[in-house]
């Protein structure tokens, strides 16, 4: 079995009386990848939130690595391999692509990568693409590639398990195939662990091998795409009839 890189158990997060995430159990393997689907406001970006630290679960239990990191700090979860992107892109925009690169690359210190391709601004800039941009200010660089240089700095904590939000959110339907393959190879070469929100669920369910559905904060499936195109609740909750037999 693949080293087991984030054991979540149980997780839930009440903001006052509304339960964003209830009861979730999820565990990463090295080598996966995973999507997670669901309607707005299903709960995905607080399950991210709670998994990388940025706000700490109501109840449940979080293990990285074999470390318990319930409640720590997301630079805790960083230590342990974990890095995401934000929904919103949170790059320095006044400063050169490649710096915004430098930083993420300050705080991840002397950790050693799963692969030596991210040992460096200038590879990272290489895998992501943003070669040619490296010395443009971030703010002027296009939205996609905002998002690619948001992928860049998270590479930049040498992560083994990188969570990803909607990455592919406002882009063209080239851009999206494009935005996968680069998921497929940052799992493929890379050998990352990725797990990927996104709405795009046709592209998404052609790339991912494993599926969870978010819906009111609930797990309501968990499986391969084909099982969970199939999943009478999952159709009703997200997909709808014609988009189920369209992946299917
Ligand atoms: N900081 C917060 N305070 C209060 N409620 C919040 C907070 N963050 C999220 N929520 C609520 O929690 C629920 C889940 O939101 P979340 O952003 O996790 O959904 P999502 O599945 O990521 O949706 P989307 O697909 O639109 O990004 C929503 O009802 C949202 O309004
Ligand atoms: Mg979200």
């Amino acid at each position: 079995m693949a080293e087991l890189l984030l054991d979540a158990q149980g997780v839930t997060v009440r903001f006052g009386g509304l339960v964003a995430v209830d009861q979730v159990d999820a565990t990463f393997h090295a080598g996966e990848l995973v999507g997670i689907i669901g309607p707005n406001g299903a709960g995905k970006t607080t399950f991210f939130n709670a998994i990388s630290g940025v706000i700490a679960p109501t109840s449940g239990r979080l293990v990285a690595q074999g470390h318990e990191l319930t409640g720590a700090k997301p630079h805790a979860y960083a230590r342990h391999g974990i890095a995401r992107t934000f929904q919103t892109p949170r790059v320095f925009a006044e400063l050169p692509v490649a710096a915004n690169i430098d930083f993420g690359l300050k705080f991840a210190g002397r950790r050693r990568t799963a692969s030596w391709l991210l040992k460096d601004a200038g590879s990272i800039l290489n895998v992501i693409g943003l070669s040619a941009q490296a010395a443009l200010p971030a703010a002027a660089i296009t939205p996609s590639q905002q998002r690619l240089l948001e992928i860049g700095m998270a590479l930049a904590r040498r992560p083994r398990l990188l969570l990803l939000d909607e990455v592919a959110a406002g882009l063209t339907e080239a851009e999206v195939e494009n935005m996968a393959q680069l998921i497929r190879r940052l799992r493929d070469e890379l050998d990352l662990t990725v797990v990927w929100i996104e709405h795009a669920v046709t592209t998404l369910l052609r790339h991912v091998e494993w599926v969870l559905v978010l819906h009111q904060g609930r797990k309501i499936a968990d499986g391969t795409p084909g099982e969970v195109v199939r999943n009478a609740e999952v159709i009703e909750a997200y997909l709808g009839d014609e988009m189920a037999e369209a992946v299917a």
